[in-house]
């Protein structure tokens, strides 16, 4: 079970299904952010390791090579057995991404477990993807193929790091590339002993390699490889900007890009109150608020305001912070000093520009990146907080009159990832759902991020769609054939 002395076996770049230092000799630490000790130092990738990992991925996906050769049905019996040595392991991988992270071992577990069901979901679908025959003008047999992309560069964050590389991995494999993912350098470990599980499952080399580093060094060299045909990169908005830029500048590669948000969950006067303040409380605090599709913006109507509030820090009172590995903790610390430091100074922005601190506002503690959880009431959408992604346990809460001023409000953001609306009007649910601009409405509930549904963002959340079968799309080319008959019949 949990166990905080967890030994980390896996610290090299893996390139070509053999782990290796990095050419320059590099490596970074990368630290526990409940004690800031550093747990490890990993291989540092940058381009010339990228290079080389792009070699092999390239050899790997040649015409004739055993992966190309593969049937598309061995494709998902590989994903799995991935999935079978990931649920072996998964109190290893639980306790290293605890330790990497800082989220409590039991959310760690939850994670693993969707990843595991999304490498699951993906497997299915490696041999049903497929084209169409095509009732062209003109006498020809016309028919598309569904072909995968080639070599595919997928950069991550660190705020679920195992759960990211499985949205990665699954629909790139089912569809038949080859990859080059960078996992993010405040949290390599897991993705790191993910890839060793690769080889144990009998992956052929160069199909999966993973190259750990920073993001201007590794993280643009991938962006900007003339030899990968398609980047997908989950992170911040100014670095997603990078991604496409690079990718135009380089070889006009695929983009698809999952940048965060500023997500609004509306609370009607018409809910069920305790129903509500619970389904809001964990929109934003879930993960630390580390989430990219929190409900970071909490609209309550005015005649259950007051009494929103109350209960709310009656709620947030019982949130246990403590070390991950401690018996019922709820909240780690967040990931590390930057992010720190960032979510305080957007607390202060808080204060100073009239929100009400109703409860926390400091730091817990006083070892480790912990941050109490932190209501405000009285937000207005002009203030900092309203507009930029704190991306920490900080919850705004704003008042409304009627569902058409929420609707506007709501929609006035850069982002449109998720959204909810808590009511027991079902008019009013469904005219909020169609109205919103977000990738995702979740009606009385929030979070319901499951493999089988499309997942991503409008506006400057994103583009392109991961889960479900739109999470395919990015990684395949269509190829028309068309053939030429003697007549048409
Ligand atoms: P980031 O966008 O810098 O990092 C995400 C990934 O991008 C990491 O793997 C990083 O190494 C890589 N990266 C950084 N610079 C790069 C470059 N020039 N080229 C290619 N890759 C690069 O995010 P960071 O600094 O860790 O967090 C800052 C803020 O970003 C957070 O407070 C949050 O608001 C947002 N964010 C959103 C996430 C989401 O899930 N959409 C996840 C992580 C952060
Ligand atoms: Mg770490």
């Amino acid at each position: 079970m949990a166990n905080p002395k967890q030994e980390i076996v896996y610290t090299k770049l893996f390139i070509n299904n053999e782990f290796v230092d990095a050419k320059s000799g590099k490596t970074f630490p990368t630290v526990n952010p409940a004690n800031c000790k550093k747990l490890a130092d990993i291989a540092e990738a940058d381009k010339a390791d990228i290079d080389a990992a792009v070699e092999a991925a390239t050899k790997a996906f040649s015409r004739n090579s055993e992966w190309r050769n593969l049937d598309a049905s061995a494709r998902g019996r590989l994903l799995n057995k991935l999935a079978d040595l990931i649920e072996r392991d998964i109190n290893t991988l639980a306790n290293l991404e605890s330790l990497d992270n800082g989220k409590p071992f039991g959310d760690s577990v939850f994670d693993i477990n969707c990843a595991i069901d999304t490498f699951r979901y993906y497997a299915g679908w490696a041999d049903k993807i497929h084209g169409n025959t095509i009732p062209a003008d003109g006498s020809s047999l016309t028919l598309t193929r569904k072909e995968p992309v080639g070599v595919v560069g997928q950069i991550i964050p660190w705020n679920y790091p195992i759960l990211m590389l499985a949205w990665k991995w699954g629909p790139a494999i089912a569809a038949g590339c080859t990859v080059v993912l960078k996992p993010a350098e405040q949290t390599p470990l897991t993705a790191l002993h993910c890839a060793a599980l690769t080889k144990e499952a009998g992956f052929p080399a160069g199909v999966i390699n993973v190259v750990p580093g920073y993001g201007p060094t590794a993280g643009q060299a991938i962006a900007a490889h003339p030899n990968i045909h398609k980047v997908a990169f989950t992170g911040s908005v100014i670095i997603g900007k990078l991604v496409m830029e690079a990718a135009a500048k380089s070889n006009l590669k695929k983009v698809s890009l999952e940048l965060g948000g500023k997500s609004p969950l509306v609370v009607l006067d018409d809910c069920n109150l305790d129903e509500a303040v619970e389904i809001a409380h964990n929109a934003i605090f879930a993960n630390h608020g580390q989430n990219c599709c929190a409900g970071s913006r909490t609209f309550v109507q005015e005649g259950i305001y007051d009494e929103f509030i109350k209960r709310s820090i009656e709620l947030v009172k019982k949130r246990k912070l403590d070390d991950p590995f401690t018996a019922d903790v709820i909240q780690g610390p967040q990931v590390n000093d930057n992010i720190f430091n960032r979510i305080l100074n957007y607390i202060e922005a808080g204060k100073k520009e009239g929100a009400k601190l109703e409860f926390g506002g400091k730091r817990w503690g006083s070892e480790g990146y912990f941050i109490e959880p932190t209501i405000f009431s009285g937000v207005t959408d002009t203030m900092t907080i309203a507009k930029e992604e704190i991306f920490g346990p900080v919850q705004s809460i704003f008042k409304f009159k009627t569902l058409d001023e929420v609707i506007e409000r709501a929609n006035n953001t850069t982002y449109g990832l998720a959204s909810g609306i808590i009511t027991n009007n079902l008019n009013n649910a469904l005219v909020f759902a169609q109205a919103v601009s977000a990738g995702s409405v979740w009606v009385n509930c929030y979070d319901a991020v499951v493999p089988q549904a499309p997942f991503g963002g409008c506006k400057q959340s994103g583009s392109g769609r991961e889960l479900g079968e739109d999470g395919l799309e990015p990684y395949l080319e269509t190829k028309t054939i068309s053939i030429k008959l003697p007549a048409k019949n």
